[in-house]
C-alpha cells in the first residue's frame, strides 16, 4: 500500500510541469538528450527508492516484536547465497544501463553537429552581475540574446571577474564562466520564442539579479537599433542592478541626477575603472558600449536631471 501511496504522489509531483520535478520543457537537441537521461536515471532511482523503502516498511511492521521478550534471539543464519547474488548483480546492472545511456547521449549533447562546427561563435562574457553578449562582426548586447529559430549557435563562455555559470533551462546544461578560461558549448533552438537565462552559480551579493533572456526569432533580425537597444540594455542590465531603476538606490547610491550620467567621458572612465564601492562593471567596455550608455542616458535623464 505504501509503495502504492508514494508512486502516486511522485507521479502527482512530475505532472505538476511547473514547480514540480520535471525539468523545463526543452527545446533544444541537447536539451532533450538531458531531458531523456533525467527522466531515464530518474525512473531507475525512483524504483530503486520504493522498492528498498516498500520493503523497509513491510519489515518492520511485519516481523515487529508482538510482545515477545526483549532477550528472545530469532533464528540465527548464515548467508543466503543466492539474494546476495541477485543484490550485487542487479545493481551493476542498473548503473551498467545508467552509464550506457549517458554516454551514448553525451557526444551530442557537447558537441555542435560538425556541419556547424565552423559557424562563427557569439562570445558570452559573464560579469558581477550581468551578461555581455558580442556577436561576430562587432554588435553587442547586455542581458539579451538575440538569435535565429533553427540555425546552430556555438558559444565562447567565460567571465570577467568571479566564476558565474551560463544557464538556460529550457536549452538544457549548464557551463561554467571562469575567468582566464573560455569554455564552449551551443544550442539550436526549435521553437522562436523568449527563454530566461539564470546565473547558476552564487557570484556575489547580486547574483539573484544576473538575469537575461533568448530571443529565438523566427527570422533573422532588423539591425537597426541594436545601439539604441544595447543603452538601454546597459542601463537596465547593469546599472539598475544596483542603483535601481528610477535612481531609488538599491546597495548602490541614487543616481538619476548625478552630473557624471551626461558626461560621456567621465562615465567611460567610471564603468570601466570602478570608483569607491563601486566595481569596474565595464573593465571591459569598448567605445560602443559606452557611447551607447552615455546616448541612452541622455535622453532618459538629459531633460529632468538639469546638470
Ligand atoms: Cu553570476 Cu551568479
Amino acid at each position: 500500500m505504501t509503495p502504492i501511496a508514494g508512486a502516486l504522489a511522485l507521479a502527482a509531483v512530475a505532472s505538476a510541469s511547473n514547480g514540480g520535478i520535471s525539468p523545463v520543457g526543452p527545446v533544444t537537441p541537447n536539451g532533450h538528450r538531458i531531458t531523456d537521461a533525467y527522466w531515464l536515471i530518474l525512473g531507475i532511482t525512483g524504483a530503486v527508492f520504493l522498492l528498498v523503502e516498500g520493503t523497509l516498511l513491510t519489515f518492520v511492521i511485519r516481523y515487529r516484536r508482538r510482545g515477545r521478550p526483549r532477550d528472545a534471539e530469532p533464528e540465527q543464519i548464515h548467508g543466503a547465497t543466492r539474494i546476495e547474488i541477485v543484490w550485487t548483480v542487479v545493481p551493476v546492472l542498473l548503473l551498467a544501463v545508467i552509464v550506457s545511456f549517458v554516454f551514448y547521449k553525451l557526444p551530442g549533447i557537447k558537441n555542435s553537429p560538425a556541419a556547424a562546427g565552423n559557424n562563427a561563435s557569439i562570445t558570452v562574457e559573464a560579469h558581477q552581475f550581468y551578461w555581455l553578449f558580442k556577436y561576430p562582426g562587432g554588435r553587442e548586447a547586455i542581458n539579451v540574446l538575440t538569435v535565429p529559430r533553427g540555425e546552430v549557435v556555438n558559444l565562447d563562455v567565460t567571465a570577467v571577474d568571479v566564476a558565474h555559470s551560463w544557464w538556460v533551462p529550457a536549452f538544457g546544461g549548464k557551463i561554467d564562466a571562469i575567468p582566464g578560461k573560455t569554455n564552449h558549448t551551443w544550442f539550436k533552438a526549435e521553437k522562436a520564442g523568449l527563454y530566461p537565462i539564470r546565473c547558476a552559480e552564487f557570484c556575489g551579493i547580486q547574483h539573484t539579479a544576473m538575469r537575461g533572456v533568448v530571443n529565438v526569432m523566427r527570422f533573422p533580425t532588423a539591425k537597426a537599433d541594436w545601439r539604441k537597444e544595447l543603452g538601454r540594455e546597459a542601463f537596465t542590465g547593469v546599472c539598475a542592478s544596483c542603483h535601481g531603476f528610477n535612481g531609488e538606490g538599491l546597495i548602490g547610491p541614487a543616481i538619476a541626477s548625478n552630473p557624471t550620467l551626461q558626461d560621456p567621458k567621465a562615465l567611460g572612465d567610471l564603468v570601466r575603472n570602478g570608483s569607491g564601492k563601486m566595481p569596474a562593471v565595464g573593465s571591459t567596455w569598448d567605445a560602443k558600449v559606452i557611447n551607447a550608455l552615455a546616448g541612452y542616458l541622455k535622453t532618459k535623464f538629459g531633460g529632468a536631471g538639469g546638470g
